[in-house]
């Protein structure tokens, strides 16, 4: 494995994450307690130093669980937490007052059995609170020792430079995938200007990019809920599944490892976090590290990519007013 840093901050962490949250949330099935914990462990032995998990990722079960695993080589590892959303729950609202984010960071240690937070994000902007006082209320973290580094999840250019004026951000964690490259535009060259890591979200398209996805969806599976995952968006997008298979076999890899490698291409200070509740994928995924995408296989990507139009919202119409702002 290889180790990439998270922009400015001191946080060395491998080049591909782990993204905990399908483990307990999110899609529907949640893994059995003993099965995550040995999963996580399992990546762990395999070189991956760093653990991405929330609050609302149950909520609070997901935290339990990687606190857990992780106890045991908890010098070794980056975890990475995020609050903002009322009393942990997602459906509640948002909430990023100080108070409430310092009763999340001291939860959140609990639950992660340890004493410090590696990398604490702000799940959403929050409306109501001033992003200065959310950055504020991290920078008093990170001096009293609860926290190392502060960062955000879907802010838009204009949070992100305001926050990271009163507390520079190590990374900003959004979705971005062959699928979804709207960081492109303003985001990437602003993080590069300021000196902010990327860490992709579903680097996998949730599962789509890797051309393995059944579009059955367990009850409570989120993407039951979205566009882009029903039936006529999934028909109308899959010129993109064939061409990232069609690369795949050219690279003698597989499409999820392509998905992977093509993010790590980007720029050297973004590091996705696919996630996973298989030993075998997460091996699989953990091998994109390995798959060498030149120069000129990226400009030839980059063609196809923008002779593909993606049919269909990433979200569903009541979760767009939550994101980039
Ligand atoms: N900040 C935010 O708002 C936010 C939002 C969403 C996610 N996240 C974080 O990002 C992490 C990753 O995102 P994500 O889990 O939503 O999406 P993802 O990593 O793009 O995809 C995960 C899906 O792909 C499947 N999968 C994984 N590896 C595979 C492989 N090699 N071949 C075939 N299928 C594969 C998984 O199923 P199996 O389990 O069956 O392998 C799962 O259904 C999350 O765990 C979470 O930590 C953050």
């Amino acid at each position: 494995m290889i180790n990439r840093k998270l922009g400015a901050s001191d946080l060395e962490v491998s080049a591909i994450g782990l993204g905990c949250m399908g483990l307990s949330h999110g899609y529907g099935v949640t893994a059995d307690r003993g099965d995550a914990i040995q999963l996580i462990r399992a990546a762990v032995d395999k070189g991956v130093t760093f653990f991405d998990t929330a609050e609302a990722y149950g909520p609070f079960t997901n935290e339990d669980v990687v606190g857990e695993a992780l106890e045991p080589v908890r010098d070794q590892v980056v975890i990475a937490t995020k609050f903002g959303f009322a009393e942990g729950v997602p459906e509640k609202g948002l909430d990023s007052r100080p108070e409430r984010i310092r009763q999340v960071a001291d939860e959140a240690l609990t639950r992660l059995r340890t004493d410090r937070i590696d990398l604490f994000y702000q799940h959403r902007i929050d409306p109501n609170v001033p992003v200065e006082d959310v950055a504020g209320t991290v920078k008093d973290l990170i001096a009293e020792g609860k926290v190392r580094a502060f960062g955000m999840s879907e802010a838009g250019p204009d949070a992100i430079r305001r926050a990271h004026a009163v507390q520079p951000l190590a990374a900003l964690q959004s979705e971005y995938s062959m699928w979804w490259r709207e960081p492109e535009e303003k985001i990437l060259p602003l993080l590069e200007e300021l000196g902010i890591g990327f860490v992709p979200f579903a680097p996998l398209g949730k599962g789509f990019l890797t051309g393995k996805l059944e579009a059955t969806y367990a009850e409570g599976d989120f993407r039951g809920m979205v566009p882009r995952f029903q039936a006529d968006a999934l028909a109308a997008n899959q010129a993109l599944v064939d061409l990232v298979k069609a690369i795949a076999e050219e690279k003698e890899a597989t499409p999820a490892q392509v998905a992977l490698a093509w993010l790590l291409a980007q720029r050297p200070w973004i590091v996705p976090i696919p996630g996973t509740t298989k030993l075998h994928r997460l091996e699989e995924n953990i091998g994109a590290v390995n798959i060498d995408l030149t120069t000129a296989d990226i400009d030839s990507i980059a063609k196809a990519l923008a002779g593909i139009k993606i049919v269909g919202d990433r979200y569903p119409a009541s979760y767009q007013t939550l994101i980039n702002r």
